[in-house]
């Protein structure tokens, strides 16, 4: 496994990481032995990141990885918790809170829901708007001084808000969904990150499945899976989608790769400051990624990449307005 340094200031970490968010709800049904295989094959194979947030699940997810590092060396893995989402009893999403003292208080929860005692890479999932981001970066300095978080990152966060958490302590990456259909970070984002030696940390980078090449209409209906209300999988949208997915089709066959294969290593391909995470929570899938690595891309297959699938061309948002309004990074 390629190991590189993330951002100026973070972990070594593995050229792809496991982003564990669909073994705990917000994709329908999971299946908690395969998810935990899962997550030891991705240890197994070299990949150290694993991706989580303390509301995926309610703690189901920080529950599920504790019990996958048991027995572990926990050195051999680099655990990356958001905070800061609320959500009510029935998993209704409730805003944001980044204040210091609940910042505090959520890493209480968390050290003890994955039976650790340091968190790798901590970050704020959203931006809450009414903390200033010095409070809650400033939060996590403290934080990084008593030894309880190694590194702080962001999430979902614009280029205005980057630089003024950066100069309140250093931020080794941003996560932020990044694919194919999703580039919206190229234009103001990206550059400031570049600018600053912060690394790109990209989710979606299969589009929650949608151009894996293995989505069909229809599929992702069940409760609770956020794709029965995501606009890019709805009724009129789904279609269009498909037909770009058809077309990168086309350019992975021409080269003896599969579709997913493709749409990740064309993201890894956009800089070796951008780490793709991906959410595969079953071995199968998961070997599926990890085949993305040997994927290497030529100027005419990034060419032809686009040609399929050019820039905006996707039919619906990456997430629904109302959610998008609220995005910082969406400024
Ligand atoms: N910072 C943020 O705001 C934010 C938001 C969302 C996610 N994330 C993080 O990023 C991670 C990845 O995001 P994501 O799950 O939306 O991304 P994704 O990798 O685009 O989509 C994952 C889904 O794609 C499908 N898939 C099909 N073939 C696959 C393959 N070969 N490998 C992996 N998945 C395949 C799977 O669905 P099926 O299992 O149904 O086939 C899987 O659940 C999450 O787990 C989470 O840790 C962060």
């Amino acid at each position: 496994m390629k190991m590189h340094r993330l951002g100026d200031t973070g972990p070594e970490v593995s050229a792809i990481g496991l982003g564990c968010m669909g073994m705990s709800g917000m994709y329908g049904p999971s299946d908690r032995a395969e998810s935990i295989s899962t997550i030891h094959a991705a240890l197994d194979a070299g990949i150290n990141l694993l991706d989580t947030g303390d509301f995926y699940g309610m703690g189901h997810n920080e529950m599920l990885i504790g019990e996958a590092l048991r027995g572990r060396r926990r050195e051999d893995a680099v655990i990356s918790v958001k905070f800061g989402a609320l959500r009510g009893p029935d998993g209704a999403w409730a805003g944001y809170d980044s204040r210091p003292a609940a910042i505090r208080n959520f890493l209480a929860y968390t050290l003890t829901r994955l039976g650790v005692d340091y968190i790798d890479i901590y970050r704020p999932a959203r931006l809450d708007p009414n903390v200033p981001i010095e409070e809650t970066v400033g939060a996590m300095a403290d934080l990084v001084k008593e030894g309880y978080i190694r590194h702080i990152g962001l999430s979902e966060v614009g280029a205005e808000t980057i630089r003024r958490a950066a100069k309140v302590a250093p931020i080794c990456d941003l996560q932020i969904e990044y694919s194919l259909i999703s580039r919206g970070l190229e234009e103001k984002i990206l550059p400031a990150c570049r600018e600053l030696g912060i690394a790109i940390t990209a989710y979606g980078v299969l589009s929650r499945g949608l151009i894996s090449g293995h989505w069909q209409k229809g599929h992702g209906k069940s409760a609770g899976d956020f794709r029965a209300y995501s606009p890019r999988f709805q009724e009129g949208n789904v279609e269009r989608n498909l037909e770009l997915v058809e077309a990168l089709r086309a350019v992975a066959e021409a080269k003896g790769v599969t579709v997913a294969q493709v749409a990740i290593a064309w993201v890894a391909a956009q800089g070796a400051d951008i780490l793709p995470l991906v959410g595969a929570r079953r071995r199968d899938r998961l070997a599926e990624a990890l085949g993305a690595l040997d994927v290497a891309l030529s100027v005419e297959d990034l060419a032809a990449i686009e040609a399929a699938v050019p820039r905006d061309a996707a039919a619906g948002g990456r997430y629904a307005e109302a959610m998008l309004a609220h995005m910082d990074s969406e400024k």
